[in-house]
């Protein structure tokens, strides 16, 4: 599987040239993409994509160094027209779980399976191509992935030209209307005509939308979208990200800080603790009644939950411990209901209410309702919940 910028269209970048990972992105060369996958059948969860004890341990400090386990094991599936949250301190792993599932990182372990097919599958260029316009990416910073010199008018007719090659000039030109204006750029002809430079933050978030919509994508993955906004643009694109699932059919793992930004938009929750997923449900019941020791320390710093809460380990005390973690319970030095067994066996996430899940040995002992492997044996995500 090669590791490449996740740009729809876009080969041959190096994991470096990734943004987040320090270094610009580049542009690659482009390939036409043809509309493989769409056909390709529902899981039998009725998932759009799962992931199955997905794992990335990247290699720090040269060939003796030791293994940083960014994403241990985590099984998570998004269902059609969902809008997942995935929520969790700095360094808890959110961005590479994105990355991984834009085929930017190659898994340690582990698999995801989109439409009923492995991605390990995706041999081809094209095929991968194929897949990230229909799971294309939204970074926080618009600007990385919008050069300055081009109008908007030519970023969304190269995109269309590469991942819609069946439309003419007109089409495209009506196609980039009226994915503008499903983003709320009005009047959309005066926005094709504008320079990056000259849009505010929010409206070069909104582009960033709007070209991975123009791609006719069936899932949107979503980091930090809307973190570098001031709150009163951030709600407008958050009630963006609800109109797409809405009215397009659209679904969107939404990462982010804001715990109460993902109650206000988001179906579900998944909540991470360095690399693993310790809790997910619904997002009205796990904001309001977190089972998980951890989630119920962030939830406790600030005592109204509708509240904007950015999650900090400065507030909660010590960042948890991923290099070379070994067994047992990554939160337990912070942990206030620490037992012994919790330094000793990794808890596995298990089944606590219908359609809810939590990995703590106290709070969610393992058992019948086993939904991750108890000891490494019966893997089963969780699947959408209905009518959530
Ligand atoms: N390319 C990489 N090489 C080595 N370590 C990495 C790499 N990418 C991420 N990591 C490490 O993996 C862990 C998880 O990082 P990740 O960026 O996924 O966290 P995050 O939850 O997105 O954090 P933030 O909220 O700050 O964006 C961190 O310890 C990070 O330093
Ligand atoms: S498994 Fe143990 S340390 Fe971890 S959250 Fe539960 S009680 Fe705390
Ligand atoms: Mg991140």
């Amino acid at each position: 599987m090669p590791e490449t910028d996740p740009r729809p269209g876009a080969t041959a970048v190096p994991e470096a040239a990734v943004p987040g990972t320090g270094a610009p992105l580049q542009t690659g060369a482009l390939l036409q993409t043809g509309p493989l996958l769409e056909t390709g059948p529902l899981l039998e969860t009725g998932a759009l994509l799962e992931t199955r004890e997905l794992t990335k341990h990247f290699r720090i400090g040269g060939l003796r160094g030791h293994s940083l386990h960014a994403v241990d094991e985590l099984s998570l599936s998004i269902g059609e027209r969902e809008i997942v949250a995935l929520v969790g301190e700095s360094g808890s792993g959110k961005s590479t779980v994105a990355r991984l599932l834009a085929m930017v990182y190659r898994p340690t372990s582990g698999e995801i399976v989109f439409r009923g097919r492995p991605l390990g599958d995706l041999r081809s260029r094209r095929d991968v191509l194929a897949y990230r316009s229909q799971v294309p990416m939204v970074f926080q910073d618009p600007f990385s992935s919008l050069n300055p010199s081009h109008t908007i008018g030519h970023v969304m007719a190269r995109g269309l030209k590469l991942h819609r090659s069946e439309l003419g000039r007109k089409e495209r030109d009506a196609e980039a209307e009226r994915v503008l204006e499903s983003v709320g750029l009005v009047p959309a002809r005066q926005v094709l005509r504008k320079y990056p430079y000259e849009m505010s933050g929010g409206q070069r978030q909104r582009i960033g939308f709007a070209q991975a919509l123009s791609y006719r994508p069936k899932l949107i993955l979503a980091d930090e979208p809307v973190s570098m906004l001031d709150v009163s643009i951030r709600v407008g694109l958050l009630n963006v990200m609800a109109r797409l699932r809405d009215e397009q059919g659209v679904s969107l793992l939404y990462i982010t800080h804001d715990i109460a930004s993902a109650r206000y938009v988001s179906d579900r929750v998944l909540v991470m603790y360095g690399g693993h997923l310790v809790e997910q449900g619904p997002s009205e019941e796990v904001l309001h009644d977190p089972v998980h020791p951890y989630t119920k320390l962030l939830l406790s710093a600030v005592p109204d939950p509708r509240a904007r809460i950015a999650i900090s380990s400065a507030d909660i005390g010590e960042p948890p411990r991923v290099v070379d973690p070994g067994e047992g319970c990554r939160f337990r030095w912070r942990c206030p209901v620490a037992q012994e067994v919790c330094s000793r066996v990794t808890p596995v996430l298990v089944e606590c209410a219908p359609g809810r899940g939590a990995a703590c040995h106290v709070a969610a002992p393992a058992g019948s309702g086993s939904i991750r492997r108890a000891g490494r044996a019966e893997a089963a995500p969780l699947g959408p919940v209905a009518g959530a």
